[in-house]
């Protein structure tokens, strides 16, 4: 056995402005199951974890919810352990980068960072929004792309033709939170000096270099990524540029010392979270605790973190490279602080081969999973089939989730118990034996032990349950080459029935011990109810051989086709089927319908940020509403709809007006783009005769998304 490893374990910090997604899930299950990994090892392993607290979408989603920003985010941290608990994924702490120790943390290391003199201020020129009264994040300006000139573009690139340019240069720009023209004005920022040439060297070095153990701190294609970053032309342009770590007020973050108004920008603060967990997580005393060693004495944090024996581990996804493996470990160096051992980068979970969306409906919400009784061990069985350590996007498929878990997890797996365990338990009391294969047996087991061990370091899981998942074809196979079913109806070959359903338990034993990372809860009920032990597997245990057995107690259900379909029925509403009316109506009046009826239709308040004409259609304006929706990464969303009422209004005078929506009637593909929507509008019955639109308006006080009912 190697020496006892110390490991500092995290996985990346997620925006505290909503649940957590299937993306979030996998990343975590594979962080955990490294862990449990390790822990089964007897390495000490401290893994936390931490809500994102900070930054401009936080902050305007807190105000939108009528709440403080700490109050927002409050709330959405108590909603965390529901998750984390339903999939067996036990981080040691939950912290928040709003804590009382990042705080510090992120104050110290600035200060640290001043001192070496890699920090310099500078004037710039940002849109400004004179409404709201703050600067604009890219993300928050919209209008017509510079380069194409299509409707609707943020302020960094272009959805249409690809073109990436600055804020400024876009035509007609607005403010995705007031609707108002933004207005240049100058700041003084604060930026992190990376394209000094002490940043590149450290940064040349430390991409290419390999950890304690002679691990790369990169996989290969994120350090040709990173090469690429430091790549510069003929003239010597290009190459790593200064970083802007400054936020104006109003902003939710930390205070940069000695410059009043002035905030960190949040992705200065949020890896510095990573420390701050792992801080707080020793002053409350937990971590002498945690991996089963009481008697150890108590650390602190500075003890913990000045080891050079300590790793530092980091799990994230391939959309936030740049700030993990060039700002943060440039950051702590400078800092005089330990770098990173380990940056894993995962790929993005897909579902049938379609990026996930919640805004389009696809996706499937973990919560949902849960409820309606999926087991959670099988979505950590499946995803650990199919990741490995390269950058690889998952793609989950019902049918292929199905059939991995079926047939391989039960089929393969817990079906050896309850087949062979049922014979010890009727005609040998539950003894085991070996005859003489004890040795044999082992060696194997300890064999299969060290390959598995090695792929699950090295997080080749899929290749892990592969190998797991053929010596469960050559244990089915002996045994069923036994055919145990016959040898029980002939008293004289009882020994040989006891033989092969020994073998075939001590298989699965094994079996058990090398899943257990993955399944931890159905492989603690393995240990405890039917070998008898009265604590969890370890790792040590792969080659032991197991002395009894208790009668069978059912392990697992397999999957119903049927229950999956419900996690991918939408929850949208589905339109209404036509309704046969009972009696003839009076005229100009529809049947009656139930309040559930009325319910079924999603009605919002929208504040029209935008109107425009369309080019080649005489009867429609192109709105652009807000009604209060965030998307997948928090940033506001905003709805486009085209409506018939160019007769009635000129745009601008929608422009900042309030209206209401039917948010929740299906896109509509048009000629001129697609329909999220329709906006409300009164005419009279016969509207040649009597012309006239009138769109609708609340009363004043009434707030992008608030239902109308
Ligand atoms: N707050 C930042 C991270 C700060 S770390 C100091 C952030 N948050 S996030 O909530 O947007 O993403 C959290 C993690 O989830 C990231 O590692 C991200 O790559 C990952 N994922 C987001 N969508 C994902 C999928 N569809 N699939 C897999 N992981 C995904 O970024
Ligand atoms: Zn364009």
């Amino acid at each position: 056995m190697t020496s006892k490893r110390r490991l500092f374990v995290t996985t990346a910090l997620p925006y505290a402005n909503g649940p957590f997604h299937i993306g979030h899930i996998m990343e975590y299950i594979q962080a955990d199951t490294w862990v449990r990994f390790q822990r089964m090892q007897g390495h000490e392993v401290h893994f936390v974890g931490a809500d994102d607290a900070h930054g401009a979408p936080i902050m305007i989603a807190a105000e939108k919810a009528g709440k403080s920003p700490q109050q927002f985010v409050a709330d959405i941290a108590a909603g965390r352990p529901q998750y984390l608990d339903g999939f067996h994924i036990r981080f040691d702490n939950w912290h928040s980068t709003d804590g009382a120790e990042n705080h510090q943390l992120a104050q110290d290391i600035y200060r640290a960072l001043r001192k070496k003199g890699l920090i310099f201020t500078r004037e710039i020129e940002q849109f400004y929004d004179p409404v709201k009264g703050m600067f604009l994040p890219d993300r928050y300006i919209k209008g017509h792309c510079p380069k194409c000139g299509a409707a609707d573009q943020y302020g960094d690139a272009c959805e249409v033709c690809g073109a990436v340019y600055s804020p400024t240069e876009l035509k007609n720009p607005y403010s995705v939170l007031s609707g108002a023209t933004p207005e240049l004005r100058k700041s003084e920022h604060y930026f992190f000096q990376l394209s000094s040439e002490r940043c590149a060297d450290f940064l040349r070095d430390w991409t290419q270099a390999c950890n304690e153990r002679g691990v790369p701190h990169l996989q290969p294609e994120m350090l040709n990524k990173v090469r690429e970053w430091f790549a510069t032309d003929e003239n010597g342009h290009g190459g790593l540029a200064d970083w802007d770590i400054s936020r104006d007020a109003p902003y939710f973050g930390i205070e940069i010392p000695d410059a009043p108004g002035k905030y960190f920008y949040v992705w200065l603060d949020a890896p510095i979270g990573y420390l701050a967990s792992l801080k707080n997580h020793f002053d409350k005393g937990q971590a002498a605790t945690h991996w089963h060693v009481p008697s150890r004495t108590a650390q602190t944090y500075d003890q913990f973190v000045a080891d050079p024996a300590v790793e530092q581990i980091h799990f994230i996804g391939k959309d936030i490279v740049y700030f993990h493996t060039l700002f943060w470990p440039a950051m702590l160096h400078f800092s005089g602080r330990k770098t990173p051992s380990l940056v894993n980068v995962h790929g993005f979970v897909t579902v049938g081969g379609e990026k996930m969306s919640k805004s389009r409906g696809t996706g499937i919400s973990p919560l949902k999973y849960l409820d309606i009784g999926l087991n959670p061990e099988w979505l950590r069985y499946y995803l650990a089939a199919k990741l490995n350590a390269r950058v690889e996007d998952v793609d989950f498929t019902p049918e292929d989730f199905v059939s991995r878990v079926n047939s391989d997890l039960i089929g393969k797996y817990v079906n050896i118990a309850s087949r062979a365990a049922k014979f010890i338990s009727q005609y040998f009391d539950g003894q085991l034996r070996y005859s003489g294969a004890s040795a044999e047996l082992t060696e194997r087991a300890q064999a299969l032990a060290d390959d598995v061990a090695s792929a699950l370091e090295s997080r080749e899981y899929a290749r892990a349950v592969r190998e797991i998942m053929a010596h469960a074809d050559r244990i089915n196979g002996a045994f069923d080459a036994a055919q145990p079913w016959l040898l029980a109806k002939d008293e004289s070959r009882r020994s040989e029935l006891q033989d092969a359903c020994s073998r075939a338990l001590a298989g699965f034993w094994t079996l058990s011990v090398l899943l257990a990372p993955v399944l931890p809860a159905l492989t603690s009920r393995v240990a405890r109810e039917l070998f008898g032990l009265d604590r969890d597997f370890a790792w040590s245990d792969a080659a032991v051989l197991p002395g009894r057995v208790a009668p069978y107690q059912h392990l697992m259900q397999r999957i119903d086709p049927k229950q999956l379909d419900r996690l991918f029925e939408s929850d949208a509403v589905p339109a209404a089927p036509p309704q046969p009316a009972a009696a003839p109506a009076p005229e100009s009046q529809e049947a009656t319908i139930s309040i559930d009826d009325f319910a079924k239709v999603d009605l919002r308040i929208a504040r029209i940020l935008h109107a425009e004409t369309v080019e080649g259609s005489t009867k429609l304006l192109r709105l652009t509403l807000d009604v209060g929706e965030t998307d997948d990464n928090g940033q506001p969303r905003t709805r486009n709809v085209f409506s018939g009422i160019r007769s009635a209004y000129r745009p601008e005078d929608l422009i900042g007006r309030f209206t209401v929506m039917v948010a929740n009637l299906a896109p509509r593909k048009m000629k001129f783009g697609l329909s999220e929507g329709m906006v409300l509008a009164a005419s009279a019955a016969d509207e040649k005769a009597q012309p006239g639109l009138y769109l609708l308006e609340p009363h004043s006080g009434a707030q992008p998304g608030m239902r109308v009912r």
